[in-house]
C-alpha cells in the first residue's frame, strides 16, 4: 500500500486527490493548519466524509519545525504540496503573506523532505496564472512566464524551487502548471462559484443581483475531479517533469454567466452588474492552454466538458438554494 501526503488537504483540490488515492487503495494523510482541527464542522466542510479514512497531523506552512515534525514522523511515498493561499485578488492585497506562505511553505517543504525522505516523489500545484501576461497562445511548458500578481510571481517561485531541488539534488520533484479548474466543492470567492451560487439565490428570491468585475476575461476552465488525475500521474512517471494541464478551450466570464443562467431559465442581462471593486491592478486577460504533453505522456484525457462543469455547479448550489440538497461536501465561506 502506497502512503501520499496532502497538504491542502481541506481545499477543493486536495479534497478531491484524497478521494482519488483512497480509491486507488493509498494510505492517505494530510497536513493541516491547527485551527482547522479547532474548528473542524467548517474547516473540514469538503472532507468530512472522509474523516475516517484519512490521517491528518497538525503543521503550518509558516513553520518548518512543524513539518519536519510531521516529516520525522512518518515516511511517504508521495507528497502532493497543494497548500497555498490560492486567491490572486487577497494576494493583491496582502502580497506579504501570500508570498510568505506560498514561496518559503514550498522552500520548506523541498527542504524538509531532502534532509528526511528525499526518495518521496514531490508535487508543486504550479498555476497558469504564472503565465500572466502571454507571450504566446495557447501556453504550453516552454510558453515563457510573466505573472501579473503577487500570487504569480509566488508560483513562478515555487515552480523554480521545485526544479531546482530536481536539477541539485536528483529528487523526484514534478511541478504541475494547472490552468483553472472548478466545481461544486469550489471555494465562493472564486468566479465561477461566485456566479453558480448567486444565479442560484436569485432563483430562489434570495437574491437580487450578482457584481461582478471583468466580464470579458478569458479563462480555460475544468473540473477538479479530472486535473486531480494528472496530479497522480505525474507522480508514476519513470522521470520527473513538468506538464501543463488543460482542456484547451477559453470562455469568458460573461459566456460563464450567461450559460449559468440559462441552466436555471434566467437571462443573466437582468441580474449581472458590473462593479470596479472587483477588477484587478494588473489582470490576466486571457488564458488558453495546450495539454498535448500530458496526454500524450500521462495518458491524460478529462472527462468534463465545459458545458457540463457549468451544469454541475449549477445543479449543486440550485440543490442547496432551495434546500433539496442532501449532506454533500461543499465549499465554506462566502463570495467576495
Ligand atoms: P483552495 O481550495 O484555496 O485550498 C487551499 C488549501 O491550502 C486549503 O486546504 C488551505 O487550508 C491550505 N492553506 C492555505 N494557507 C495555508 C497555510 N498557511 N498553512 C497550511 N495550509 C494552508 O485551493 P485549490 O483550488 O484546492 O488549489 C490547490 C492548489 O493548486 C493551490 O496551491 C493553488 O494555488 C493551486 N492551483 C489551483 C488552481 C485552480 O484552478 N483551482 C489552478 C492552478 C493552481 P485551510 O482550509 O485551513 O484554509
Ligand atoms: N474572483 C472574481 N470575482 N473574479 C472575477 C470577478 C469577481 O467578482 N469578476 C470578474 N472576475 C474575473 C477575474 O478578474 C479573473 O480574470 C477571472 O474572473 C477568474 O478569477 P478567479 O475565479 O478569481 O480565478 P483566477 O483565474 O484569478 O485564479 C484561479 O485560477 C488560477 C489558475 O489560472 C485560482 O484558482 C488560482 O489559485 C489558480 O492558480
Amino acid at each position: 500500500m502506497k502512503r501520499a501526503l496532502i497538504t491542502g488537504i481541506t481545499g477543493q483540490d486536495g479534497s478531491y486527490l484524497a478521494e482519488n488515492l483512497l480509491g486507488l487503495g493509498y494510505e492517505v494523510h494530510g497536513l493541516v493548519r491547527r485551527v482547522a482541527l479547532e474548528d473542524p464542522e467548517r474547516r473540514f466542510n469538503r472532507i468530512k466524509h472522509l474523516l475516517d479514512r484519512v490521517q491528518l497531523h497538525p503543521a503550518s506552512l509558516e513553520s518548518y519545525p512543524s513539518i519536519f515534525s510531521v516529516l520525522s514522523r512518518h515516511d511517504f511515498d508521495e507528497c502532493y504540496h497543494l497548500a497555498a493561499q490560492s486567491f490572486v485578488a487577497e494576494s493583491f492585497a496582502d502580497g506579504f503573506s501570500t508570498m510568505n506562505t506560498n514561496i518559503n511553505g514550498t522552500h520548506y517543504m523541498l527542504a524538509a523532505l531532502r534532509e528526511l525522505r528525499p526518495r518521496c516523489h514531490f508535487y508543486f500545484a504550479g498555476s497558469s496564472e504564472m503565465f500572466g501576461k502571454v507571450r504566446e497562445t495557447p501556453q504550453r511548458e516552454t510558453t515563457p512566464f510573466h505573472p501579473r500578481s503577487p500570487y504569480g510571481i509566488s508560483k513562478v517561485a515555487g515552480f523554480e524551487l521545485t526544479r531546482n531541488y530536481r536539477e541539485a539534488y536528483g529528487m523526484f520533484c514534478a511541478s504541475g502548471i494547472l490552468f483553472n479548474h472548478e466545481g461544486p466543492r469550489r471555494g465562493f470567492e472564486f468566479v465561477t462559484r461566485k456566479i453558480t451560487s448567486t444565479a442560484a439565490r436569485i432563483k430562489a428570491g434570495q437574491a437580487t443581483e450578482l457584481r461582478l468585475g471583468n466580464l470579458e476575461a478569458r479563462r480555460d476552465w475544468g473540473h477538479a475531479e479530472d486535473y486531480v488525475r494528472a496530479m497522480h500521474l505525474m507522480l508514476q512517471q519513470e522521470v520527473p517533469d513538468d506538464f501543463v494541464v488543460a482542456s484547451g478551450e477559453s470562455h469568458t466570464v460573461r459566456e460563464f454567466c450567461q450559460l449559468a443562467f440559462a441552466e436555471v431559465g434566467l437571462d443573466y442581462r437582468e441580474y449581472v452588474r458590473t462593479d470596479e471593486r472587483f477588477y484587478r491592478p494588473a489582470e490576466v486577460e486571457s488564458l488558453v492552454g495546450d495539454a498535448t504533453k500530458a496526454r500524450r505522456v500521462l495518458g491524460w484525457e478529462p472527462r468534463y466538458t465545459f458545458p457540463e462543469l457549468v451544469k454541475v455547479m449549477m445543479q449543486n448550489d440550485l440543490e442547496s438554494a432551495t434546500g433539496l440538497k442532501a449532506a454533500r461536501p461543499e465549499a465554506v465561506g462566502k463570495a467576495r
